[in-house]
């Protein structure tokens, strides 16, 4: 078998062509969608996702704004930024881009971000509500994947979902995704034991683990959907994901390139976030 490559860009631009003339019929309301993007510091990787996700609200018609701070600002002073776009009428989304220094606690400034504005879905009211399937927002990396396998019209219900991965931004909320879908879910990790048993079981296989090349053709079974959420840098300036492609593309009935895979649909959902809180869907 050879897989069915799934292009995030290419659904990212029909979606994104969507959501532009959305965008149009909003601003002919006097409804400008507005992101506003706080990056603190200057992580190179940081910057350039906040530089994408500014052309892409600019791409659709959706006005956005970066605020830079510098690494050294308190936490008091980034909670006064957040209060002030909290309560500014004219701006629709709030992201802060992670990860932030060390001495900011993170979950103090998520918890801080008004839920209603909440576009990364990261505040617990929203995971809250994602957990019991209420209507949110919802998680950008996980909602982009969901997107991605309703794109090839793929059952999730009764699969075996894996998971190998356990963060906040991905992991956990992906396997939550799937499982609203009526998945059956397994979650892998670091201390996981006998991972390539657990893997060869897999339906899907959602790979977030932030290494590349962990997952190989060994890992998986014949006809596995194979998600490869990795973006990993190597030395000689090249993307790869944490998927061994070329060797799981031979095994899979679908699998996600790197790049051109799950990155462009995470800014993309964004946009469509976005758009749902210019709309006041979330409450
Ligand atoms: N850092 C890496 N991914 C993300 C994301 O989806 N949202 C935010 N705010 N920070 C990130």
């Amino acid at each position: 078998m050879v897989a069915e490559v799934i292009n995030g860009k290419d659904l990212s631009m029909e979606l994104k062509s969507e959501m532009k003339k959305e965008v149009h019929d909003l601003r002919n309301k006097n409804v400008v969608p507005h992101l506003t993007v706080v990056l603190v510091g200057n992580n190179p990787a940081s910057e350039s996702y906040v530089n994408g996700k500014k052309r892409a609200s600019e791409e659709v018609g959706i006005s956005s704004e970066i605020i830079k701070l510098e690494d050294t600002v308190t936490e008091k002073e980034l909670l006064k930024v957040i209060d002030r776009l909290n309560r500014n009428d004219k701006v629709h989304g709030i992201l802060v881009q992670l990860p932030l220094p060390n001495h900011i606690h993170v979950q103090h400034i998520i918890e801080f971000i008004d839920p209603k504005k909440d576009v990364d879905g990261f505040h617990p009211y929203n995971i809250g509500k994602m957990m019991t399937g209420q209507d949110t927002f919802l998680p950008c990396t996980p909602y982009g994947i969901l997107t991605m396998l309703r794109s090839k019209n793929i059952t999730i219900e009764g699969k075996h979902a894996v998971i190998i991965g356990r963060s906040n931004i991905v992991g956990k909320p992906v396997g939550q995704l799937l499982l609203n879908e009526n998945a059956t879910v397994t979650y892998c990790h670091s201390k996981t034991k006998n991972l390539k048993e657990i893997t060869r079981l897999a339906d899907i296989l959602v790979v977030a683990v932030g290494k590349p090349n962990v997952i190989d053709k060994h890992y998986v079974k014949d006809g596995v959907i194979v998600i490869d959420v990795g973006i990993n840098r190597l030395d000689d300036g090249s993307l790869t994901g944490d998927v061994d492609f070329d060797s799981c593309l031979e095994k899979a009935s679908y699998i996600t390139p790197v790049p051109r895979g799950v990155g462009p649909m995470t800014i993309t959902m964004l946009l469509h976030n976005t758009i749902k809180a210019a709309k006041g869907m979330v409450q």
